[in-house]
């Protein structure tokens, strides 16, 4: 039977979200209702409420996102109904080129659930942010978007692995390949790049300098792991950066910022030879030019990260696991928890720069 639950919708182009009844189906073949428990704000669910990434209105917001498996469809074992979920926006398909390759993060027929939840009121399709729309209490979404984790963890921080966090985590992690003893620099240190350092102190690495042009976003840095802080107001980072490393370099510098010029920093920042992980997301009209000499003679990887290249199924209980162990603290990511009808106030809080994550609990 179809239910009708809250969820918070972004109504269209720059419109304020609001509390809207939706109606959730039954879940079809491979498919699962997940009550949520708890789903972090994040930067792209402003962005697909101002236009940013589609016009496919109304959405209904949210997907980093923890909860219990409600129902679940035909010919779907991975799940059952009573599962504590992380919930994904990537189900790899497993049968692609890149799935088969071995290399399911760049999956490309990933096989999220359909659009099937509507508005109650008008009966019009919504459209559910990167597959999931949790800011709800129910949700519909495909079997392989939930990956069951420890149910020992509190919702509101099993949920952040599910974009933010496990971004700058695995930026380190799988795609920068930190490794003992490395030195590794983090520009910008916002949820995603904190989530890089702590992703470096996990790996290892002996020397983890952190970046911002805020202070107080370096002191949170330097309590996620960084063993030294740069403001780059204040400095040239990448002269800091050498300075730091004995001239040289660091061997990984992860960019978690998204403009040209921090860019350019993490191109000169590194060692030659050395790698680095673009995890900020630059806009389409961005444009950055470095002298050829320079790409051809400094040597080592230029690697983009999309979702810190995680496997869900790998990634997150391993995760959730060393933070129950006390190895890697996720709480300290969470800012606040809020009700579903305060997702505007936190929206405007973002800019404020003193949080890190809101996280709505149901
Ligand atoms: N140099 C260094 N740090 C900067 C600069 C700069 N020129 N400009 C901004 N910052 C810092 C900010 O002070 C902030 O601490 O970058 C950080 C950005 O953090 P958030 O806005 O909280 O963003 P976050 O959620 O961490 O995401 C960062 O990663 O996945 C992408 O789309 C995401 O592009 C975004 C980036
Ligand atoms: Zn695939
Ligand atoms: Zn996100």
């Amino acid at each position: 039977m179809a239910q009708e639950v809250r969820g918070v919708i972004a109504p269209g182009k720059d419109e304020p979200v609001r509390i809207e009844t939706i109606v959730v189906p039954d879940p079809g073949p491979g498919e699962a209702v997940v009550r949520v428990q708890a789903c972090g704000v994040c930067h792209t669910d402003l962005h697909y409420k101002q236009g940013g990434i589609s016009d496919d209105y109304p959405f209904l917001l949210g997907h980093e996102a923890a909860g219990v498996v409600e129902s679940v469809g035909q010919g779907v074992d991975d799940v059952a109904p009573g599962d504590f979920v992380i919930l994904n926006w990537r189900a790899v398909c497993g049968t692609c080129r890149a799935c088969l390759r071995g290399r399911p993060w760049y999956c490309f027929d990933t096989h999220n659930a359909k659009q099937r939840m509507t508005l109650a009121a008008t009966g019009q399709e919504l459209s559910p942010a990167l597959g999931i729309g949790a800011f709800a209490e129910k949700t519909l979404v495909a079997a392989g978007q939930c990956t069951k984790v420890d149910p020992a963890v509190a919702p509101q921080v099993a949920g952040l692995l599910g974009c933010g966090v496990m971004a700058g985590i695995g930026a380190a992690i799988n795609t920068g390949n930190v490794g003992r003893g490395d030195s590794v620099a983090v520009i910008g240190c916002g949820g995603v790049g904190d989530a890089a350092v702590a992703g470096s102190r996990l790996a290892g690495a002996a020397k983890i300098i952190a970046v911002d042009i805020d202070d107080r976003k370096l002191e949170t840095a330097r309590s996620m792991g960084a063993t030294h802080t740069v403001n780059s107001r204040e400095s040239d980072p990448v002269e800091a950066i050498r300075e730091l490393t004995g001239g040289f370099g660091a061997d990984v510098v992860i960019e978690a910022v998204g403009r040209p010029e921090t860019y350019r920093q993490a191109f000169y920042a590194r060692d030659l030879a050395g790698t680095v992980v673009l995890v900020g997301v630059p806009t389409p009209e961005m444009r950055l030019e470095l002298p050829l000499l320079d790409v051809f003679g400094r040597g080592g990887s230029l690697k983009s990260s999309w979702y810190g290249d995680c496997l869900p199924s790998r990634d997150f209980p391993m995760l959730i696991d060393l933070h129950l162990q006390g190895r890697l603290d996720l709480s300290k990511f969470v800012t606040e928890t809020i009700a579903l009808d305060q997702v505007e106030q936190a929206f405007e809080r973002m800019h404020g720069g003193d949080v890190l994550r809101s996280v709505v609990v149901l």
